[in-house]
């Protein structure tokens, strides 16, 4: 991290190992070997474990003709070499490094001219010394997460929300709908979740707070939890869900999913699906809210209130006798 005389913002420095012409040219060559023999099923990249084995079998190949043109190369070129391939072949380029540090929490693209920002845990928002190629390169990024998720980005439907395989949270905008170019934010998601005594610790609620929540949550309340963008509203209504009583129905309605419940609980997770191409087979928040109302539970948690209508069902379901619980984006508890 640096922090140049005259800037606004810190730098975060990431050092990918630059390399020549000559070894740029091999690169490009190993891919095209790499592709040809190993014969990629492009539709099933989408499969997780797919994507695994094609990992391992592209990292044997691509040594075994590393060591053959470059007899001499140390293990560690060779490593970052073939690390370099696999991020540009089967993963997201250059935003693989940022994503593969713990301490970042969103990841943002906000078109080809601008660095690449993301929000430090420790440091909050700093500009990086990475940027995408073009605005087709953002735009193939974004179509690689959608289809990965089962979605899609087009000139049609040119917003997208989704997960990474890894679980993290994904959006991503098209131009012009996004003013200044293609877009793509990711939110790391914690690799290892919050927990009630975590935000004790860091004095984020104290006891009292929390046992009042329990006592609600244990007499069947309604929880609204409302704040700010990326104020931790979900973070909070996670930590809260270990407070339902094991012999509760719980069903969770989400559009990505992002709530994580214990496993001793009786929990049915549902996610939203948008429509396809001809506008057919999509599965809204509504849609689910009303459908969870037949599968009786006993709590119904939506990860986020966000359109009238879906406000709507919720008191509906409220009124129905179900305890709710859900995160609204708002300032004030008014
Ligand atoms: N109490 C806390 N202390 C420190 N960091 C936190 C705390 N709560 C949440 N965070 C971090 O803040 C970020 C945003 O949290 P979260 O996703 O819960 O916010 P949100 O309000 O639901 O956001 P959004 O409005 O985008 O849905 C996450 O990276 C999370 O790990
Ligand atoms: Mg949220």
């Amino acid at each position: 991290m640096i922090y140049k005389e005259g800037d606004f913002v810190r730098t975060y420095l990431l050092e990918i190992p630059d390399y020549g012409s000559g070894t740029k040219a091999l690169l490009d060559n190993l891919k095209r070997i790499a592709i040809l023999d190993s014969n990629v099923k492009a539709e099933r990249l989408l499969d997780p474990k797919y994507l695994t084995a094609m990992r391992l079998q592209f990292r044997e190949r691509s040594s075994k003709i590393l060591e053959k043109e470059l007899p001499h190369l140390d293990e560690e070129s060779k490593n970052t070499l073939i690390a370099i391939l696999l991020h540009e072949m089967l993963g997201l380029g250059k935003l693989d490094f940022l994503l593969a540090d713990d301490n970042l929490e969103e990841i943002v693209v906000n078109n080809h001219k601008d660095p690449i920002w993301i929000y430090h845990k420790e440091f909050g928002w700093l500009i990086t010394n990475i940027f995408m190629d073009s605005e087709e390169q953002i735009q193939n990024y974004a179509n690689i997460i959608a289809r990965r998720g089962g979605k899609q980005i087009t000139v049609l439907s040119p917003l997208l929300d989704t997960r990474l395989v890894t679980g993290d949270r994904a959006n991503a905008t098209l131009f012009p709908i996004s003013g200044k170019g293609n877009t793509i934010t990711i939110r790391r998601f914690r690799r290892d979740p919050w927990t009630i005594t975590d935000f004790v610790k860091n004095h984020t609620v104290g006891a009292d707070v929390l046992a009042l929540i329990w006592m609600c949550m244990q007499y069947e309340l309604n929880i609204i939890i409302s704040g700010g963008t990326a104020s931790g509203k979900t973070s909070f209504l996670n930590i809260c869900l270990p407070f339902i009583q094991p012999n509760q129905r719980v069903i969770t309605i989400e559009d990505t999913r992002e709530l994580l419940l214990p496993d001793f609980l009786h929990w049915v997770p549902m996610t939203t699906r948008e429509p396809n191409a001809e506008g057919k087979g999509g599965v809204s928040m509504l849609d689910l809210l009303v459908n969870s109302l037949r599968q009786r539970p006993d709590r119904i948690i939506v990860g986020e209130t966000r359109s009238q209508k879906d406000a709507e069902v919720m008191f509906e379901a409220m009124h129905t006798g179900h305890s709710v619980y859900t995160t609204f984006h708002a300032n004030t508890a008014e």
